[in-house]
């Protein structure tokens, strides 16, 4: 049994439509985001609500007297999805989709139900964005097809909501939320209200229900999910798709998760049959490396549990400005300067009238301290004008006294470098001494990144 009450009265407010501020009068610049010309009037019936899921929830009730089922989760047989939702799908979850325009949301969605549906299991993709024929012919570039895969064209909630109640899908696809509207408020689909109010909907829907709902959101300039923050509290899990503009493979990672983890990142390459699964994201990343050019290092990541080898590249040039340029791309820029400024101080490398730029190759970001020896050798790479040796590896954290401290997962990184074939491993001394596993590879612990580049230049 559910219960639900409602009251409605009359209301006016000022929404900002970066941000979600909200204030009973119209003000040029939000004070909360600091935009300009944000805050637009929704005229509203406001609904107050008291949304409740279950009866029993109404009076509390010991933890130890709820019944504990084993959450029950639906593979996509897509293995990189499924990773990233940690493990499949679960009853009754919504989980916000956001990425970059023509990134492949869709597709991705429109697979993952396809092959939802292909088990049998009744499943609805609610486009407000493309007719029902664009859809199909996505699909059918997708080799997508089943019975138990329906399609809607529609753009008014209540409608939407009237037609899922009488499918009764299990899983459900919003493609997008800011194409439906609820004819309750005013505003423009869209806008923040909207698209606030369309989602606790459909998150009532969908706990009620037990549907689980994925909704595909726009993201702004800036890359966050189009909408308040607010949305991202909301929902159970929230997925970002991110690509490097032209290159042809997509990371989905998970920000937020109620059901998993949300280290575990999904590598995809976009191809004329749709997006394909990559399960060696190393070779990928590493398939295209100079061998033997200065400033070029390989450096492993551990995303989740799964290692990653990524190639790091430098560049070092003599400068005329008078405040030499620093650019990072995919590595944290703070941090870059402080390993130049250690480089400079503990290696005795005169880099201040340098400018000096980093990139991770292939648009990843790195942001665990793992890689940090590894910017330091590629800035030292370039600088001295002396290639590295291409089957080395580099692991460790900079301190500020110069000093390379122990990380962790360093066996599954060094066992990934090994598979590729690579020969020797430079590691903190103090993860050395707790090496038990027989890896072939040759291991070589630093302590200090003089040491270092005393070893290796
Ligand atoms: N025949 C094809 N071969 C390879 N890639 C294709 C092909 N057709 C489309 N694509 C890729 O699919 C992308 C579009 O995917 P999709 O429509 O799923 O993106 P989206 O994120 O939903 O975009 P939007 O924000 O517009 O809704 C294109 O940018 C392109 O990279
Ligand atoms: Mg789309």
């Amino acid at each position: 049994m559910l219960a639900l009450f409602t009251m409605a009265k009359e209301k006016s407010v000022y929404s900002c439509q970066s941000c979600g501020y909200q204030s009973p009068k119209w003000m040029g610049k939000c004070p909360d985001c600091q935009g300009w010309n944000t805050l637009v009037e929704e005229k509203k019936l406001e609904i107050l609500e008291t949304r409740t899921f279950h009866e029993e929830s109404l009076s509390p009730i010991p933890i130890t007297k709820l019944s504990t089922q084993e959450t029950f989760r639906t593979s996509t047989k897509i293995k990189e999805f499924d990773r990233v939702l940690g493990g499949g799908l679960v009853e009754g979850a919504l989980v916000l989709v956001g990425g970059d325009p023509g990134i492949g949301k869709s597709t991705l969605i429109l697979q993952a139900l396809d092959a939802v549906a292909k088990q049998n299991i009744p499943v609805l993709y609610i486009s407000g964005e493309e007719s029902l024929d664009q859809t199909k012919l996505r699909a059918e570039r997708l080799h997508a097809g089943s019975d138990s895969l329906y399609l809607l064209s529609e753009t008014l909630l209540e409608k939407s909501i009237q037609e899922i109640k009488k499918l009764k899908p299990k899983v459900l696809a919003i493609d997008s939320v800011q194409t439906l509207y609820t004819s309750e408020l005013d505003s423009a689909p869209g806008s923040i209200g909207q698209v606030r109010e369309v989602v606790a909907r459909l998150l009532y829907l969908a706990k009620r229900e037990k549907i689980t709902t994925f909704v595909i959101g726009h993201v702004t300039k800036e890359g966050a999910i189009a909408g308040p923050r607010v949305l991202e509290h909301m929902v159970d899990t929230v997925l970002y798709f991110e690509g490097d503009g032209g290159k042809s493979y997509r990371i989905l990672r998970a920000v937020k998760n109620r059901f998993g983890s949300t280290n575990e990142i999904g590598v995809f390459e976009m191809s004329e049959r749709g997006l394909e699964g990559v399960e060696n994201p190393s070779e990928l990343f590493l398939s295209e490396r100079p061998l033997n050019a200065p400033g070029s290092v390989v450096v492993a990541s551990v995303e989740g549990t799964r290692p990653m080898l990524v190639e790091l590249q430098a560049l070092v040039t003599p400068t005329t400005l008078a405040l030499p340029r620093r650019t990072t791309m995919g590595v944290d820029h703070n941090r870059v300067s402080l390993l130049v400024a250690v480089l400079e101080k503990r290696a005795d490398l005169a880099l201040y009238n340098h400018d000096i730029y980093v990139n991770v190759v292939g648009g990843l970001k790195m942001q665990e301290p793992g890689v940090d020896v590894g910017i330091v050798v590629s800035v030292a790479s370039s600088f001295l004008n002396k290639a590295l040796d291409p089957q080395s590896l580099f692991l460790g954290e900079v301190g500020l006294t110069g000093e390379i401290r122990a990380i962790n997962h360093i066996e599954i990184r060094a066992k990934e470098a090994a598979r590729l074939g690579f020969k020797h491993c430079y590691l903190p001394k103090s993860n050395l001494k707790k090496l038990k596993s027989k890896i072939p590879i040759e291991f070589l612990g630093v302590s200090t990144v003089d040491e270092l580049i005393r070893l290796i230049f």
